[in-house]
């Protein structure tokens, strides 16, 4: 059967909501799609595509995840693909640091390139990682989260946890026009980090920590403890990719942080922040 020349989207099984407001951003259609999981844990995908362009839009954040868009880019043989991968996991392992070891990120890149026309994310973890691309358009969501702490906030100081996001906060602090500052990050082991404080004064003051990741958690409730050492009012934190491995979410709140806001590039209960129209404004450019 050929296809007939427009553009629909596939909301991947990660990504129902955001995929959902960039179709609707772009006033586009979505695809129909079924996705089932057999009881041995295996995944069935059917697609029907009577379009030959099409949007998918499948974040990274687990294994499954991961085959589930093997099976949607088989599923869409002969189509062009918009791969939009809105949290790209695997991005940590962006180097051989033992020899013999695979780098994942590059595995990864590979997979999805393969089959993609264009690929679209939002703040891959490290800037090695984008030298494995050669059709990645990356997108920065620091510009939106400070435009949305300028609204929902008063008076605030915006921390880095390290020196790694201080180019991240700048920018967001930049849109929200507040302070901004980094504290000093050593890590112990995967789970463990230690912080010494900065010159931040932060005494009676509303204090953001904003990072790109939220994973085991270890960094925000360290964080946040030694800014509440410190005299801070109230602390809160956001984050890009709420990942929230290990019950992290419990152990943010139980460590007094006020609250827990990201954006929903990974669909939580705490994506106040859309990426949305950035994804459809790129999308929409023309190459
Ligand atoms: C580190 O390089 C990142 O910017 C984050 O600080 C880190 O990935 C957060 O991980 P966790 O929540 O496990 O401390």
């Amino acid at each position: 059967m050929s296809k007939i020349h427009y553009m629909k989207v596939l909301l991947g099984t990660s990504s129902p909501q955001l995929g959902a407001r960039v179709a609707k951003s772009l006033g586009l259609g979505i695809l129909d799609c079924e996705y089932k999981k057999f009881p041995d844990g295996e995944f069935y995908v059917r697609i029907r595509a009577e379009n030959d362009d099409v949007i998918v839009v499948q974040s990274l954040r687990s294994n499954d995840d991961v085959v589930v868009l093997n099976l949607i880019f088989d599923a869409l043989e002969d189509c062009n693909i918009t791969a939009v991968i809105p949290y790209f996991g695997y991005a940590r392992q962006d180097k051989k640091f033992q020899e013999g070891e695979s780098v994942s990120i590059r595995a990864l890149a590979r997979f999805v390139e393969g089959y993609a026309d264009r690929v679209i994310s939002v703040n891959l973890h490290s800037e090695e990682s984008k030298r494995y691309f050669n059709k990645l358009k990356e997108i920065d969501a620091m510009p939106i989260i400070g435009k949305w702490l300028k609204n929902n906030f008063d008076d605030f100081v915006l921390i880095s946890p390290d020196y790694g996001s201080y180019e991240r906060v700048r920018t967001s602090a930049k849109y929200a026009s507040c302070e901004f500052d980094y504290l000093e990050k050593k890590r112990i082991s995967a789970e463990k980090v230690e912080i010494t404080p900065k010159e931040v004064d932060v005494r009676d003051k509303v204090v953001i920590i904003l990072d790109d990741i939220i994973s085991t958690g270890g960094t925000i409730v360290t964080a946040g403890k030694i800014l509440q050492e410190m005299g801070a009012k109230e602390v809160y934190a956001v984050c890009v990719h709420a990942v929230f491995a290990n019950f992290a979410l419990n152990k943010l709140y139980q460590s007094g942080i006020r609250e827990v806001v990201s954006t929903d590039t990974i669909e939580k209960i705490t994506s106040k922040i859309s990426v949305a129209e950035e994804i459809a404004r790129e999308i929409a450019k023309k190459e």
